[in-house]
């Protein structure tokens, strides 16, 4: 597995890093990357960004593995959203106490430029609040010390971590998830259908204005998205999260548009005229941008048999490999269809490194679109297909 690994970082164009630099000399070179081989070059000449979710600890390390995994994302992408890193519960380790070091890492402390600048990606943030009380949502002291904070001071904590971290990234942090997944999945009778958390229980539906007030005085020049999931089509859930948009155009509040996350499977038909593409419209026809935030399609999956040495498992239809391709490639021509669509990410980019198999309990998986070898699928063939043959954009 490590040899096969290792010669996928050769193959995706990394050169001289099989002897491991220094932690220093890797903060201050670029790296070397041959990357006309891959789907960055291409998205940068189509004016797309392209981008994934990375764990920045994988990125920054030198083992085999991470070498491979750093060589993909460099050929491949021009965007990249820390996968957790930038959630509260790895910031925000007390009142008044940060914990940035892991993202310094990626962004650079003030004053200075971090991995991600120094490779030429654009940053998404991801996530200024995540709307649910969850340990992965919502910093344990928090969940802790609940009930005992009053609706002020929840007010001044939410305007202290905000002025915090989007001021301590203002400029190098394009867009901002403000606000992650508020809208519940069941109908209720909340405003906007919101979602029962920590932050609604304070502050009501104003603690959606407020995040994104603070956001936008943080950093003024930042994209801000309202990121949801299962709010890709036309349905309850995406047209409350398309009414709470205009609420807060209504009140002069600043927002650029909703982030769709499409975690999706085989079965959704993303062509034109479906209630995928009438949902894009409709925001376009408001002046809501979007862009697609955190895309995988997750397949029914079966492990390997015992004596087979890959890791991970596959998926139980051979079919299925093929339907994934056609599923990235509708993916892709939507995005490119929408001038109000400012960008295509994915929930990761190997088999190797995903969060479906846990979060399916193991029944879902090789959503991404290279093994866990980091050799390309079909689905990524597809979109280089895809994007090769698209034409760029008109230059006016
Ligand atoms: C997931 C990460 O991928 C996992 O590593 C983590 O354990 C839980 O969170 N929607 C989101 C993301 O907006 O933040 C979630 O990320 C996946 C679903």
């Amino acid at each position: 597995m490590i040899k096969s690994i290792l010669s996928a970082a050769l193959a995706w164009g990394i050169v001289g890093v099989l002897a491991p630099r220094s932690a220093q000399a890797q903060a201050q070179a670029p790296e070397k990357t041959r990357e006309k081989v891959g789907l960055r070059n291409l998205a940068i000449s189509r004016g797309l960004r392209l981008g994934t979710a990375a764990p920045i600890d994988l990125l920054r390390s030198d083992s085999a593995d991470s070498l491979a995994y750093r060589a993909f994302l460099l050929s491949n992408f021009n965007m990249v959203e820390p996968e957790n890193d930038l959630k509260p519960p790895a910031i925000w380790k007390g009142e008044g106490v940060y914990s940035f070091g892991v993202a310094d890492w990626l962004l650079g402390a003030p004053g200075q430029l971090g991995w991600a600048q120094r490779n030429g990606f654009a940053v998404r943030g991801h996530v200024l609040v995540y709307a649910r009380d969850e340990g992965y949502t919502l910093p344990q002291w928090i969940r802790d010390r609940g009930a005992g904070i009053s609706p002020d001071k929840a007010r001044q904590l939410l305007k202290d971590y905000i002025y915090a971290v989007a001021g301590r990234y203002k400029g190098k942090v394009f867009a901002w998830d403000v606000i992650n997944e508020a809208i519940d999945d069941a109908p209720n009778q909340r405003p906007f259908q919101m979602r029962d958390s920590f932050w609604f229980r304070k502050l009501g539906r104003d603690f959606v204005k407020l995040a994104f007030q603070f956001a936008h005085e943080a950093d003024p020049q930042a994209e801000l998205y309202l990121n949801e999931y299962g709010a890709e089509g036309l349905g309850r859930k995406s047209d409350a999260v398309l009414e709470l948009a205009r609420w807060l155009r209504s009140q002069g509040v600043f927002i650029s548009g909703v982030g769709m996350q499409w975690h999706r499977g085989l079965g959704e038909k993303v062509v034109p005229g479906s209630d995928f593409y009438q949902n894009a419209e409709r925001l376009r026809k408001d002046g809501f941008d979007f862009q697609i935030t955190e895309l995988d399609v997750a397949l029914p999956v079966k492990p390997y048999p015992a004596e087979d040495p890959r890791h991970g498992q596959e998926p139980s239809s051979p079919d299925s490999l093929s339907q994934q391709a056609d599923a990235y490639r509708a993916m892709l021509r939507y995005a490119l269809s929408f001038p109000n669509c400012r960008g295509l990410q994915m929930w990761g980019f190997s088999d190797r490194h995903s969060w479906i198999q846990s979060f399916s309990g193991g029944k879902n998986g090789a959503a991404l679109v290279s093994d866990a070898a980091y050799q390309p699928k079909p689905a990524y063939l597809a979109l280089h297909q895809e994007l090769a043959a698209s034409s760029p954009p008109a230059t006016p």
